[in-house]
């Protein structure tokens, strides 16, 4: 087995069992990751790539906080473990500390600058909006507050954009979000004018369908 194989099989064993950040995640941040390097054609240490994005969130499970540092840590120390290379051991450990929206870092790496927008990609399009709605359903927040979350991060996911094709699916991904709220802010818009008393005039809520 490779080092990318030990890697996956350790961290399907540690990866929390979160919602939304669980090991589905991962695949598609790796998957992601995968289209990017591609796209950018060479100059990309793909093993780097790929062993940064299976361990980017494994410190979910070790540290709510800050998981960023604690996912380099523990990549830092498995890695050395299994004897791989130092030089490419401080990428990985790049890449995985300065992913994260909070962190406040700038990728400084190549294969940093794409884990980074893979990662911000698969918060983006259905697949973001299905995430946000399971987070919220595991934490008691309710649809005022998953729409207060998308203004205050998602929507912003795009500007933060690292790489040319990661900032094109971005655009393709958030025209998707745009559109989903626009829908459900226009239902629960109709449906409090409905309550204040126009139900049963020209524009209740379903009034076209009947
Ligand atoms: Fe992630």
């Amino acid at each position: 087995m490779d080092v990318a194989g030990v890697v996956e099989a350790v961290a399907r064993m540690v990866m929390p069992r979160e919602p939304g950040h669980g090991w589905d995640h991962v695949e598609r941040v790796r998957a992601l990751s995968r289209i990017i390097a591609e796209e950018l054609g060479g100059g990309v240490d793909t093993e780097v790539l790929d062993i940064a994005a299976i361990l980017h969130d494994v410190g979910r499970a070790l540290s709510p906080e800050n998981h960023a540092e604690a996912s380099a840590r523990f990549a830092e120390r498995l890695l050395r473990a299994l004897g791989y290379p130092e030089d490419r051991i401080g990428r990985v450990v790049e890449a995985i500390r300065s992913h994260s929206f909070s962190s406040g870092r700038r990728p400084r790496s190549i294969e940093a600058a794409i884990l980074s927008d893979a990662d911000k990609l698969d918060a983006l399009g259905a697949v973001g909006i299905a995430r946000v709605f399971m987070y919220s359903g595991a934490h008691g927040r309710g649809i005022e507050e998953s729409i207060r979350h998308f203004y205050e991060k998602i929507l912003k996911l795009p500007s933060l954009m690292l790489t040319k094709p990661g900032r094109r699916m971005a655009e393709e991904r958030v025209r998707i979000v745009k559109l989903f709220l626009e829908e459900l802010e226009k239902e629960l818009r109709d449906l409090s004018r409905g309550s204040r008393g126009s139900l049963g005039g020209g524009d209740a809520p379903g009034a076209e369908a009947r």
